[in-house]
C-alpha cells in the first residue's frame, strides 16, 4: 500500500519524506489556503517546490468547475512536473475531463467520491485514482469502510487499473482498515502516520534495553 500525506506544508512534507516511506502528496484548496498561499503564480510554485521535495505522484486540484476552464488549468497544472496528478471533482463536467486527460495521457484523481457509483464512473472515465473521503462519511454516520470494500469488489470484478485512494483519513485505524481491505493508497496528516510507530510496550520494552545496555559496558 502506498502512503501520501495529505497536506500544503513543506515542513510536515518534508519530515513524511525523510521518513523514507512517502509516495506522494494529495493537497485542495482548503489546504493550500490554510498555508496562506494565494494567486496563481504562488500557487504554480507551491507545486514546484512540492515536486522538489517529493519523488512521487502530486495531486494538484483544479480550483474551476467547468470542463473548459478545468483543461485549461489541468494542462497549467500538468505542465509544471511530470509527477503532476491532475485532481478533478466528481462532477459532470469533471468525468469529462478525466476522459480528456486520460486520453491524452496524463494522470488524475478523482476526488469528492462518496459512492460506490461515483468511483465506477471514474475509473470508467479512465481516472488513475478514485478518492473516497473516510472521515467525511463517518461524521454523517455512514460506514466509510464498507464504502472502500464495495469499490474494491468492484474495480477488481472488471480489472480497472485505477487506484483506490482513501482519503480524509483521520487516523491510525483508518489506515489499518485500508490495508486489510486491499486499498491501493491512504492519503492523510502526519499525525495519523506518526501515530503506527507508537506502541506502549515498545516504549517500556525499550526503556528496559537501555537500563540493562548500561549493564553491558
Ligand atoms: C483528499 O484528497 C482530501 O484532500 C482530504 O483527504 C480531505 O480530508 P478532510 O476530510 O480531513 O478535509
Amino acid at each position: 500500500m502506498k502512503f501520501f500525506i495529505d497536506t500544503a506544508n513543506l515542513e510536515q512534507i518534508k519530515e513524511a519524506n525523510d521518513l523514507g516511506i512517502l509516495d506522494g502528496v494529495t493537497t485542495n484548496p482548503s489546504l493550500m489556503a490554510k498555508e496562506g498561499i494565494s494567486g496563481t503564480e504562488a500557487i504554480l510554485q507551491h507545486y514546484k517546490d512540492i515536486c522538489e521535495i517529493v519523488d512521487g505522484a502530486i495531486s494538484a486540484e483544479v480550483l474551476s468547475t467547468t470542463y473548459e476552464e478545468m483543461i485549461a488549468e489541468g494542462e497549467t497544472l500538468a505542465a509544471i512536473h511530470p509527477n503532476i496528478v491532475v485532481k478533478i471533482p466528481m462532477i459532470k463536467d469533471g468525468v469529462k475531463a478525466l476522459k480528456y486527460f486520460s486520453d491524452k495521457g496524463i494522470k488524475t484523481n478523482c476526488t469528492l467520491i462518496f459512492s460506490a457509483g461515483q468511483a465506477l464512473l471514474a475509473a470508467k472515465a479512465g481516472a488513475s485514482y478514485v478518492s473516497p473521503f473516510l472521515g467525511r462519511l463517518d461524521d454523517i454516520s455512514t460506514d466509510s469502510l464498507n464504502l472502500i470494500e464495495e469499490i474494491r469488489l468492484i474495480f477488481d470484478n472488471y480489472g480497472f487499473e485505477t487506484e483506490i485512494l482513501a482519503a480524509s483519513v483521520r487516523h491510525s485505524m483508518h489506515i489499518i482498515n485500508c490495508a486489510k481491505i486491499g486499498a491501493d493508497v491512504v492519503t492523510c496528516p502526519l499525525p495519523p502516520i506518526l501515530s503506527l510507530l507508537k506502541h506502549p510496550l515498545t516504549d517500556s520494552g525499550l526503556e528496559q534495553f537501555i537500563k540493562d545496555s548500561k549493564k553491558l559496558k
